[in-house]
């Protein structure tokens, strides 16, 4: 695995210093940007009560707050866009006491999390002015980055664009390495948002179809803050919190180096030029600054029906029946300001140990087809809308399975499995280059990727679907049963 990572360093190198034609730092901000500080979402308060449990509140509820300097109301999390952090470690008995303070019906997901599915129950519904406790233990090697939001079927693309989201991290012994304490450590919720009046704007035809992606690209709230960090070695913690926005991220003439995908560490960093974050998709990389100057994180083309966009194309970006789904022009999400002669630390060499699942033990392979009907006005996973009343798999505690999961329509989706990580062990039938724990895996239009999905510790129903959540909210969701 290390000499992979090693491998796949060096090659890439070269990619780096392909990328330097990228504009000049002093263009870091458009002319007409004000720059905002870089924001750190609040702490969730935590009560520690006894040794290892930790109580806190959340409520959702309206509220007034700043958005790119203009005052916007939106729905949120105790009042913060976006919701604030909930820090906890490994071991902890975290209970939860969840409130819905708005007029409409709610339940809270947390994303990521190896906790029971009668707990993090996605069929559960929370009426206005109920309180309801959600208490579970953070499993041990599970540090990482994680988030929670509302997950009810139907209201959920609405409830998400209009705010409601926040970031978990859990700490864990692997986070006490001194060459990641010595990395200046930031959390980046990427959610984007359009305002109407002060407030988010409602979803048209197009949104339901494409999901909805908002002209506000902002990073924890704030609109292309300038991060100015005093080390020279950064860990950035990445969420993409959007409902349908895909993030292809690069920092100008830096490589990073990612440690952590969804469900935690890597076996060792991988040297990358680009990273790709679909929604609901979380990743760690670190930085090493490499000179005093300001270098911006970009988010370069992508289209998410099928290719990459190779440069500026001029094309509209308001097609959206046919070709291009996605963003066509690099735009800057935030900008690094580096401090004089950045002093960087080594990176460490080894991460987590992972093992890998044999696909040979698997006791089942299933097919998992996600496509649509009505001219992309219907979503189906194996033909068949959503239904919470239906199983659609049913799997034995204990067991091993592959999913092979197709893509048969003409955009990307993010698929996503609830409280069972999984590993994905091949795209097309090529090999993935490292192990890593996911519970989001983007799939192609016309691509298979398999994934690797042990089915460890809980029984119950639970669900899995596309997190481009309003192909989620339209059906393209299934039931698991253990
Ligand atoms: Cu982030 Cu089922 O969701
Ligand atoms: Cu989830
Ligand atoms: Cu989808």
């Amino acid at each position: 695995m290390e000499l992979l990572g090693r491998r796949q360093l060096l090659k890439l190198a070269g990619v780096a210093l392909a990328s330097r034609y990228l504009h000049s730092p002093t263009s870091a901000l458009g002319s007409t940007q004000q720059a905002s500080p870089f924001p750190t979402p609040p702490l969730l308060p935590l009560t520690r009560a006894e040794p290892g449990v930790v109580e806190a509140e959340l409520t959702a509820t309206w509220a007034d707050v700043a958005v790119a300097g203009a005052p916007a109301r939106l729905l949120t999390y105790n009042g913060s866009f976006p919701g604030p952090l909930l820090r906890v470690r490994e071991g902890d008995h975290v209970r939860l006491w969840f409130t819905n303070e708005m007029e409409e019906v709610t339940n809270l997901h947390t994303h990521g999390l190896h906790v029971p599915p009668s707990v993090d129950n996605p069929f559960l519904t929370v009426a206005p002015g109920e309180t309801v406790l959600y208490e579970f233990t953070i499993p041990t090697g599970s540090a990482g980055t994680y988030w929670y939001h509302p997950h009810l079927h139907g209201h959920v693309s609405r409830q998400l664009f209009a705010g409601l989201s926040g970031a978990i991290v859990v700490a864990g012994p692997l986070d006490s390495l001194a060459r990641l304490r010595r990395a200046e450590e930031y959390l980046l919720i990427l959610k984007d948002l359009t305002l109407s009046n002060g407030v988010p704007a409602a979803h048209s035809v197009f949104d339901w179809m494409n999901g909805k992606e908002g002209d506000l690209l902002l990073v924890n709230g704030a609109l292309q803050p300038v991060l100015a960090p005093r080390r020279g070695t950064l860990r950035l913690r990445l969420l993409n919190a959007s409902n349908a926005r895909y993030y292809r991220l690069q920092l100008e003439e830096h490589q990073m180096y990612l440690i952590a995908t969804d469900g935690g560490f890597l076996e060792a960093p991988v040297g990358i030029d680009e990273l790709l974050l679909a929604p609901g998709e979380r990743a760690e990389v670190m930085v090493q600054l490499t000179r005093e100057g300001s270098f911006r994180v970009l988010n370069l083309p992508y289209n998410r029906s099928g290719g990459h966009m190779m440069g500026n194309s001029g094309m509209m970006g308001g097609m959206h029946g046919g070709g291009i789904r996605g963003d066509t022009q690099t735009q800057t999400l935030l900008t690094i300001v580096a401090p004089p002669a950045p002093k960087t630390v080594s990176l460490p060499s080894r991460l987590a140990r992972i093992d890998s699942i044999d696909s040979n033990l698997a006791s089942v392979t299933r097919q998992l087809v996600l496509g649509g009907g009505m001219m992309g006005m219907q979503f189906f996973i194996n033909g068949r809308s959503f239904d919470e009343n239906r199983v659609d798999v049913s799997g034995r505690l204990g067991n091993i399975e592959v999913w092979d999961i197709r893509n048969r329509s003409a955009m990307d989706h993010p698929f996503h499995l609830h409280t069972y990580p999984f590993q994905v062990l091949s795209r097309n039938g090529v090999a993935e280059p490292f192990v890593a724990w996911k519970d989001v895996v983007n799939v192609r239009p016309g691509e298979s990727v398999r994934i690797a999905v042990p089915l460890r510790d809980f029984t119950g129903k639970t669900v899995f679907h596309c997190h481009i959540v309003e192909h989620e909210d339209q059906g393209m969701m299934g039931v698991l049963e253990v």
